[in-house]
């Protein structure tokens, strides 16, 4: 799934020379330097970072949720000479993670959002709807699964995240469905979920996977991707230098929308608001490098079907103060994890 990366300097040794849909370009944004300090905020199989620490002579921070994936970046981690220090946690961590590493500001952070190959390969990890497995889908170890939030949501939560976080026009007969198959027995694996979507969303030929929605909105509640991102582009105008550099790629729209309208507020003088004075309004603290996203060529979406989707936008950051820590992002109106699992208020 990956695309393929030609040349490649000597930091990528005899380790694996695949770099992940628009991963040159997105390199390419941020402006790699001698010296500088740079976050990959998702490190994954580490196709970001090795492309980084192949442009210069420059260190990484690797962050990834992910237990798995910091574990096999150890070979990286070797064949980069103290250049590159991996860190599991979530990337909504990225500012205390860089301060404890001991850089109080650093040159570039990069996102490469949602799920990686690895994970969607591992039928142990309960992502994937072709593959049996248990109903898991956490990306980090902790936490919910998605059998949890499937037995514990009510029917109207399941149909709102399915809706909202899917866009799922099925939804409420998905969790209509599955609220009926969970009262005679619960929903473990990722087969039975597969097979109650199938019974009530038509497979049209030619269309993609009747649980392909369903599965997407599950995940990205389960793992909270879209609070995760809001906190991490905030956290991100927090550790930059004047000059650093912010790229994001995302998949779906739901990310694309909180990334477009982040950089949209903070790149007006205001941060977002209409309502201040000139005067009394914040300056920008970003400067919009892709006034449209960039997307893959065809020949990259011939190699990598799942690449039709991605956007990739950037932008540089300015002398300003960081706004007040609040998101510019808006995000969807859904009941917490916690809330859902707990049982509610
Ligand atoms: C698409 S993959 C990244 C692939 C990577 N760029 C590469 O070259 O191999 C996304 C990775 O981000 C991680 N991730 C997603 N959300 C995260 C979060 N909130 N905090 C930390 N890691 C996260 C996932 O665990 C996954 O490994």
């Amino acid at each position: 799934m990956m695309a393929s990366s030609d040349s490649m300097p000597a930091v990528a040794g005899g380790l694996a020379r695949h770099i992940p849909v628009l991963g040159r370009r997105a390199v390419e944004f941020l402006a790699v330097r001698d010296g500088g300090i740079y976050i990959d905020a998702t490190f994954g199989a580490g196709g970001y970072s090795r492309e980084i620490l192949g442009a210069a002579n420059c260190s990484v921070i690797g962050i990834d949720r992910d237990q798995r994936a910091i574990a096999l970046g150890a070979d990286l981690v070797q064949a980069a000479g103290g250049r590159l220090v991996l860190v599991e946690d979530r990337f909504s961590n990225l500012l205390a993670v860089a301060r404890s590493c001991g850089y109080a500001a650093v040159d570039g952070v990069i996102f490469d959002l949602g799920v990686s190959s690895m994970q969607l390969e591992g039928a142990e990890r309960g992502f994937s709807f072709r593959l049996d497995g248990p109903l898991d889908m956490r990306m980090g170890g902790g936490g919910p699964s998605a059998a949890d939030v499937v037995a514990a949501a009510s029917e109207r939560e399941l149909a709102a995240i399915i809706a909202t976080l899917g866009e799922e026009r099925h939804a409420r007969a998905v969790a209509r469905a599955i609220a009926a198959r969970r009262r005679v027995a619960p929903i473990k694996t990722t087969r039975a979920l597969a097979a109650i979507v199938e019974r009530v969303v038509r497979a049209r030929p030619g269309a993609i996977h009747p649980a392909t929605r369903t599965f997407q909105g599950l995940r990205i509640f389960v793992n909270e991707e879209l609070p995760e991102l809001a906190a991490a582009l905030t956290a991100a105008e927090q550790v930059l230098k004047p000059g650093g550099r912010l790229v994001a790629v995302a998949f779906h729209s739901l990310e694309d929308r909180i990334v477009k309208s982040f950089l949209a507020g903070r790149s007006r003088k205001g941060g977002g608001s209409r309502h201040l004075p000139e005067a009394a309004a914040p300056a920008a603290t970003f400067r919009v490098l892709t006034k449209r996203p960039i997307v893959p060529d065809d020949a990259e979406i011939n190699a990598n079907p799942r690449a039709r989707s991605a956007k990739l936008r950037a932008a540089e950051r300015t002398d300003a103060h960081p706004a007040a820590a609040t998101s510019a992002a808006p995000l969807p109106r859904l009941p917490s994890l916690a809330d859902v699992v707990r049982g509610r208020p």
